[in-house]
């Protein structure tokens, strides 16, 4: 089962009225839409996830609520291309899901044998398996620097590289222990250290930043007046490219900074609400939220 993380906080902000209309871009299993679809007896829901498992569980927990909402299997990157009405809030819950982390098979977790897989989307064609044994060396190195910022990436493409060429890496297990040989003794005592190499590949598969970079500019044209968008990431990567365009909508151009009175069309449109971490009692009680971050802006 998933527990949802910052649920009170992001709900609240969300500021929901009986008639609102709401878009759920990472819908998993409904913790969050369940929570809206309750508060907006007159409004509508739109839920995106590309996962179709989430979906038909998360479906069948909507419907006992109301029948005021649309789910969209697609990735939210289609955000503006599927939605043609602005709405009353937007609601980001990033990366993966409980269940997705715990199914075996889907190739998430470094702790469970499976085979490298990774994909949100289970039909999409790039998996774990083919960025892990087709990758170029540089490529794999850029890939485990930029997205896991990981300080032995050389070492441990290099170790990828020397065992793929004798066979395949399929397993989760088998990659987890070749990072592990490729690490020096002592790093191998702080935490987990695939842990990272993971997150990266889970990025790189997905293509996350890109995607979620471009979804988050489209939701903010798509807000109303007064209208708000919650963001909750896991890492410091997501996070920054929240804080990034957050800011950059929501302050006046540094140029301008000076002028007494600034243009009315250089004033910023959007104020940022809050930038909130989960309290000592969620993150005893889920660990998951340990890294949550929630920010928070509004269309003035
Ligand atoms: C952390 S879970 C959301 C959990 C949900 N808020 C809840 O409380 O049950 C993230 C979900 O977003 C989906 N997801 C992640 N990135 C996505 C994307 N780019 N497009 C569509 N769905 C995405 C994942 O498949 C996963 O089901």
């Amino acid at each position: 089962m998933h527990t949802s993380v910052l649920l009170k906080e992001s709900i609240d902000y969300l500021n929901l009225k009986d008639n609102s209309t709401i878009i759920d871009c990472t819908l998993g299993y409904a913790g969050h839409s369940s929570e809206i679809l309750k508060r907006i007896p007159n409004g509508f829901l739109y839920a995106f996830d590309q996962d179709s498992e989430a979906i038909e569980k998360a479906n069948k927990r909507l419907n006992q609520i109301s029948n005021n909402y649309k789910i969209i299997n697609k990735n939210f990157v289609n955000l503006k291309l599927e939605i043609k009405e602005k709405v009353d809030g937007i609601l980001f819950d990033l990366g993966v899901s409980s269940p997705q982390l715990d199914e075996d098979y889907r190739g998430f977790s470094y702790h469970k044998e499976a085979k490298l897989d990774m994909r949100m989307n289970q039909k999409q064609v790039l998996d774990a398996y083919k960025v892990v044994n087709e990758y170029p060396y540089e490529k794999l190195v850029d890939i485990f620097r930029k997205y896991g910022e990981e300080k032995y990436s050389t070492s441990i493409a290099k170790g990828i590289i020397t065992k793929r060429e004798i066979k395949p890496i399929e397993t989760t297990v088998e990659l987890a222990e070749i990072i592990k040989e490729n690490v020096p003794e002592k790093y191998r005592k702080k935490a987990h250290p695939a842990r990272k190499i993971f997150q990266a590949l889970r990025i790189e598969v997905n293509d996350e930043l890109n995607v979620f970079k471009t979804a988050l500019k489209d939701a903010l044209e798509l807000l109303k007046p007064g209208g708000r968008i919650c963001v909750i990431t896991f890492h410091s990567l997501e996070d920054r490219i929240c804080k990034q365009i957050f800011n950059e909508v929501s302050t006046v151009p540094k140029e301008l900074s000076n002028l007494p009175i600034v243009p009315d069309k250089y004033k910023p449109k959007y104020r940022v609400l809050a930038n909130i971490k989960p309290k000592d009692k969620e993150i005893e009680y889920n660990k998951r939220s340990r890294s949550a971050r929630l920010r928070v802006i509004e269309k003035i």
